[in-house]
């Protein structure tokens, strides 16, 4: 991937300086525009799934420049969620509201750049867990 990794780190940094925890703002956004994926959740409480969904968010973006990590990690964690539920469509759903969470949390500071840098970023990594999903079906 020829992402723009500096940009990403420093942004991602910001915004969790700011606001420690995204998830559960990321929640919110998620269920009150797409209400249709809250029935899929609930296995787990909503603070351990925050806490791991964050935890696999540092991990990616600690990984950016470790291909093989990325593809191993997120085709196994597509065929995980093929199991869920989830589909293919859910994942614009969630990629819109994670960048509108990192975008409210980092306001002033967020530009074009860097929303063109995290959709980039999001739409490989949503692209490897959808093939790992291809995969399991
Ligand atoms: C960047 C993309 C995503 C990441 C990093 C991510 C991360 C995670 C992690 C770490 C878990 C905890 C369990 C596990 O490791 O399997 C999880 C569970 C889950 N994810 Fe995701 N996920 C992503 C995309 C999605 C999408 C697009 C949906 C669709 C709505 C979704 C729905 C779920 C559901 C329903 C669970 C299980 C919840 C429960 O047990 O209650 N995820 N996800």
């Amino acid at each position: 991937m020829a992402l723009n990794v500096a940009l990403l780190r420093s942004s991602f940094d910001l915004v969790l300086e700011r606001q420690p925890q995204l998830t559960p703002r990321f929640y919110e956004i998620l269920f009150s525009r797409y209400p249709q994926v809250k029935p899929l959740f609930g296995r787990r409480s909503q603070d351990e799934q925050a806490a791991m969904l964050q935890e696999a968010l540092v991990a990616v973006v600690d990984h950016l420049e470790d291909a093989s990590w990325l593809d191993d990690t997120l085709r196994g964690m597509g065929k995980k969620h093929v199991e869920y539920g989830v589909t293919d469509e859910m994942y614009d759903w969630v990629g819109d509201s994670l960048l509108s969470t990192i975008a409210e949390v980092a306001g002033d500071d967020w530009t074009p750049e860097l929303e063109a840098a995290w959709k980039e970023a999001y739409g490989a990594i949503a692209a490897m867990m959808k093939a790992g999903a291809a995969e399991a079906s």
